[in-house]
């Protein structure tokens, strides 16, 4: 019953996860010089998505610690899980300052992105992106009891 509990878990962490990946790179298409109209509702509603399935991971993420096989001692021991944690929380603070500017762009009622904001927001992204990469690193050491 255990391992059925643990894989469970570990399929939804694993869906949950390419969708915020999914997520995360159809904002960075979208968010690039000329972003107005049809494109901008899109982008507030792939950012209100990515909220929701981030909130989730949180959520499944503390019960695989909790009713994994694992075992809630074997993370909190773990420096790999610690780091992971860290990056999560980076990923997540680099991702308020887009979702502000989206919800400021739509708001504005003109539908259209003034151009000079494009690129700070892509950078903010490319930042996500890159701790997300790390959050995934630390997944696979931790995994493996690296850092134990
Ligand atoms: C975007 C955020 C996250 C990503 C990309 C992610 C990614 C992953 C991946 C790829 C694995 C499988 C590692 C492997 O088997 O090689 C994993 C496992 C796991 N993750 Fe996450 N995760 C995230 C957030 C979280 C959070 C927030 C928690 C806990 C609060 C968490 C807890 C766990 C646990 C307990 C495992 C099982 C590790 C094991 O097999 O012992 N994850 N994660």
């Amino acid at each position: 019953m255990d391992i059925i509990v643990d894989l469970l878990l570990a399929i939804l962490h694993h869906f949950l996860v390419f969708t915020l990946a999914g997520l995360l790179a159809a904002e960075f298409a979208l968010v690039r010089p000329g972003l107005s109209g049809a494109s901008l509702d899109l982008l507030g509603r792939i950012d209100r998505a990515y909220g929701g399935v981030a909130m989730a991971i949180i959520v499944v993420g503390i019960c695989r610690v909790l009713f994994g096989v694992r075992g809630w001692e074997f993370y909190v021991a773990n420096h790999a899980f610690w780091g992971k944690m860290v990056a999560f929380v980076i990923v997540g603070a680099l991702s308020s300052r887009p979702t502000m500017r989206i919800i400021a762009w739509r708001r504005s009622g003109t539908g259209v992105v003034p151009e000079g904001e494009i690129g700070a927001v892509r950078s903010w992204i490319k930042g996500e992106i890159f701790f997300l990469a790390l959050v995934l690193v630390f997944a696979a050491a931790m995994a493996r009891g690296v850092g134990s």
